[in-house]
């Protein structure tokens, strides 16, 4: 669970900004893993399908570069799609699964569970942006620590946050350590366009029922029939820019605080940001990784990077 506390806070100094902002961390509550389950699997987001189709291509390759007997610890791991297709190769000892939605991973965890009896899983719920207490092994000698960080969720980060990420990580897994890592790429404007404007109105629903959490969870009355879903390439900085955007003039109340809003203006709900591989070998290389081995699907959509900490 998010403390409310937090939530609230984060809420309240986002929506007091020039430019509206709410956190992404917030999306997922149980509809919000729901609807995103739902985006992985539409004609037009690609990443889900290209992530999957390069890990099932180099399986081979990626088990040899982990190594048997690892503690893979998995953030952001959602359903934990793309993981399925690794433990059975890779064999870890341990599996750490670390999401901020509990409902998301209490699922994926007794799905794996089942699956792989002979796996020791032990779930984090948990917020990676903030300092975490994952299970201490007693038995580690000769055991690599892995992270595994999929779905271009890197890309939702800021370049700071992304920087303090993979020092964390760095920090975690040691010398001799690894890290595997999905990376979306940099590509034509119009296939990242279509990607995050769907047909079907899901990643629309998907952000507006960040507004809809709010309502619940801390008392707030948006009118969700007053904002729409706009996402864009914004081509400079390199990302999708994902926003809700008001239409009309109105006055939005959280308790004793009050947000108003022009007809037009937004609130920032997310960034996807999308790398070179060069760009993104040099951010990994700034937290001491190497990148020693970089998969790409077979259109060069999508990147997973086998970084060693040497
Ligand atoms: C873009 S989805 C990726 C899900 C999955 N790893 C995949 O590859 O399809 C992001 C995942 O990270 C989780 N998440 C987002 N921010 C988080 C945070 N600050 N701490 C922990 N989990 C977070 C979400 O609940 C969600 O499962």
């Amino acid at each position: 669970m998010v403390p409310a506390d937090s939530f609230r806070e984060d809420v309240i100094e986002g929506l007091s900004q020039p430019q509206k902002a709410l956190p992404p961390k917030y999306f997922y509550d149980a509809e919000g893993s729901r609807l995103f389950d739902r985006i992985c699997r539409l004609p037009e987001y690609y990443p889900t399908r290209a992530e999957l189709s390069l890990t099932r291509a180099h399986l081979a390759d990626i088990a040899r570069f982990v190594g048997r007997n690892s503690e893979l610890i998995e953030y952001g791991s959602g359903a934990s799609l793309k993981t399925r297709l690794l433990l059975g190769a890779l064999r870890p000892a341990a599996y750490v699964p670390v999401d901020i939605s509990q409902t998301a991973l209490a699922g994926a965890a007794r799905r794996l569970s089942r699956e792989f009896g002979w796996l020791h899983i032990f779930a984090v719920v948990g917020d990676f942006s903030q300092p975490l207490r994952l299970p201490v092994f007693r038995q580690r000698a000769g055991r690599r620590r892995v992270v595994y960080f999929p779905g271009s969720t890197i890309g939702n980060l800021t370049l700071q946050e992304a920087r303090a990420f993979l020092a964390m990580s760095r920090a975690q897994v040691g010398a001799g350590g690894a890290m595997l890592i999905g990376v979306d790429l940099k590509k034509d404007a119009n296939l990242l366009h279509a990607a995050y404007n769907d047909a079907r109105g899901v990643t629309g629903r998907f952000n507006l029922n960040l507004l809809r959490r709010v309502n619940r969870e801390l008392g707030a009355d948006f009118d969700l029939r007053r904002f729409r879903h706009y996402a864009f390439y914004n081509a400079g900085l390199g990302r999708i820019e994902m926003h809700l955007v008001s239409l009309a003039r109105q006055s939005v109340r959280l308790g004793r605080h009050r947000f108003d809003f022009d007809p037009g203006e937004t609130i920032h709900t997310e960034n996807s940001c999308k790398y070179s591989v060069a760009e993104f070998r040099a951010l990994a290389a700034e937290a001491g990784f190497r990148a020693a081995k970089v998969w790409q699907d077979a259109r060069g959509r999508f990147a997973l990077f086998g970084l060693v900490a040497d």
